[in-house]
């Protein structure tokens, strides 16, 4: 460790908040929200993980409106779900930790099914034709208009107030992913040529106006970050946006910005580090697994997982912008969490070492522990959509599925 180095077990400013440390758990979406109710599961997921000494965990997928959702099993950031988030946010609270929301929605990256969802088309950057509809029989997007946009923008205020309410220390914008602020982002998506589409700074030109107004409604309270993917695949972003997106986040304010990587669509291995497992998990949802199998087929096979798989990358937006980051992907030792930290980055988030053992952070700080058991299978991956939601299936911790019927206030 360097003099200047700040050490991963010190305390960090983000925007109006300090973490008492510098882990983050990454948004995994958990499955714990059967019927979109927040349960007692999804509850008590986090609880475990600010109990485990990670400074912050990360509320995965809460939808803006009912139509954000990708699956109907999401949560909405609505008034009907403020109780049971606000049980969720006293129970992390409970043992010193923050909880920050994940506010984002899907576009074009939705199954829900057409009497669901509320307009024809699911609305995306650009109209024609919709990669995922090969599975969710909704092979056609609608190309939103500036109308449609406000909307949008007033759906992402509005939730990051109600997130506020419900007593989140932070909000997440998911801008990356292929979820639908990347659909303006990615050149994979945006096909537009109007003042929003074209080069980075116009695909940007929309998320950054999103950022602003939530900066406006909610940045002097809590922190507003940013996670991006910094490429989309081969056809897709390339480094250089990656970098150019990161200088606009800094630009407009952002607290904070969690670097990932890859679309869920187009390059899923590219945001694992590590191929999908052969044998999966059966979800309840049967179109879920077909987009899993043909998700599999069609990404690259025997991708060796390396620990901080996207360091590369990172140390390229890193030299590219001097606001907060948050080094994400593969961390899985006490070495990797030094090596991302001499690397300059602000924070560790951290997706499977959490789910393998919620207590690692705790344990890498006691010393005895330094080296996660998580050997990157992604079989979580496919544990999104059963019973008992996300889980790792070699680890001690098994989520309750009774817990995953009830609201987390009942
Ligand atoms: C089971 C599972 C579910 C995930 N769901 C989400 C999600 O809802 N939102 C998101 O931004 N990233 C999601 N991710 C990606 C993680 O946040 C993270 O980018 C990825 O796991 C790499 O980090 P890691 O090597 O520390 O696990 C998910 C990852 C896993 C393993
Ligand atoms: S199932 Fe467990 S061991 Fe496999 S990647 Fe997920 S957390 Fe790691």
């Amino acid at each position: 460790m360097n003099a200047q180095q700040p050490s991963a077990f010190g305390p960090l400013k983000i925007g109006p908040i300090t973490l008492r440390n510098r882990f983050i758990k990454a948004a995994t979406n958990e499955g714990m929200a059967k019927g979109g109710i927040v349960t007692k599961g999804l509850s008590q997921f986090h609880e475990r993980v600010a109990e485990g000494g990670a400074a912050m965990s990360t509320v995965a997928y809460c939808a803006t409106s009912p139509d954000g959702r990708t699956f109907t099993d999401q949560a909405i950031m609505d008034d009907a779900s403020l109780p049971d988030f606000r049980a969720l946010t006293d129970a992390v609270h409970k043992h010193g930790a923050a909880a920050c929301a994940q506010i984002t929605h899907a576009g074009s990256f939705t199954f829900l099914d057409k009497d669901t969802l509320k307009t024809s088309r699911p609305l995306s950057a650009s109209g024609g034709f919709n990669k995922v509809g090969v599975v969710s029989g909704r092979f056609l997007k609608k190309r939103m208009n500036r109308a449609e946009m406000d909307v949008m923008a007033d759906e992402f205020v509005a939730a990051a107030v109600r997130a506020k309410e419900a007593g989140f220390d932070a909000v997440e914008l998911h801008m990356g992913h292929g979820y639908f602020l990347s659909q303006f982002i990615s050149k994979l998506y945006n096909k537009r040529r109007d003042a929003y589409g074209g080069n980075i700074a116009k695909r940007m030109k929309f998320p950054s106006e999103v950022l602003g107004r939530v900066l406006d409604a909610v940045g002097k309270d809590i922190a507003v970050v940013v996670k991006f993917s910094m490429t989309d695949g081969p056809k897709g972003n390339q480094i250089d946006d990656g970098m150019a997106i990161a200088r606009q986040l800094e630009a407009d304010g952002a607290h904070m910005a969690v670097l990932s990587n890859g679309m869920n669509v187009d390059s899923i291995t590219a945001m694992f580090g590590s191929s999908l497992p052969k044998a999966a998990a059966k979800p309840s949802n049967p179109l879920i697994g077909l987009a899993m199998k043909v998700q599999a087929m069609m990404e690259p096979k025997e991708v060796v997982f390396r620990e901080n798989y996207l360091r590369d990358l990172s140390l390229q937006i890193r030299g590219a912008t001097d606001m907060p980051l948050a080094y994400l992907g593969g961390v899985q030792s006490l070495d990797g969490v030094e090596q991302a930290m001499g690397d300059g980055f602000d924070a560790i988030a951290m997706g499977r070492a959490l789910i393998f053992d919620p207590n690692f952070v705790n344990d890498l700080q006691a010393g005895s522990i330094s080296q996660s058991g998580c050997s990157a299978c992604n079989r979580c991956v496919t544990m999104m959509y059963t019973p008992g939601g996300t889980s790792c299936i070699e680890s001690k911790f098994k989520p309750d599925p009774k817990l995953n019927t009830i609201g987390a206030s009942t």
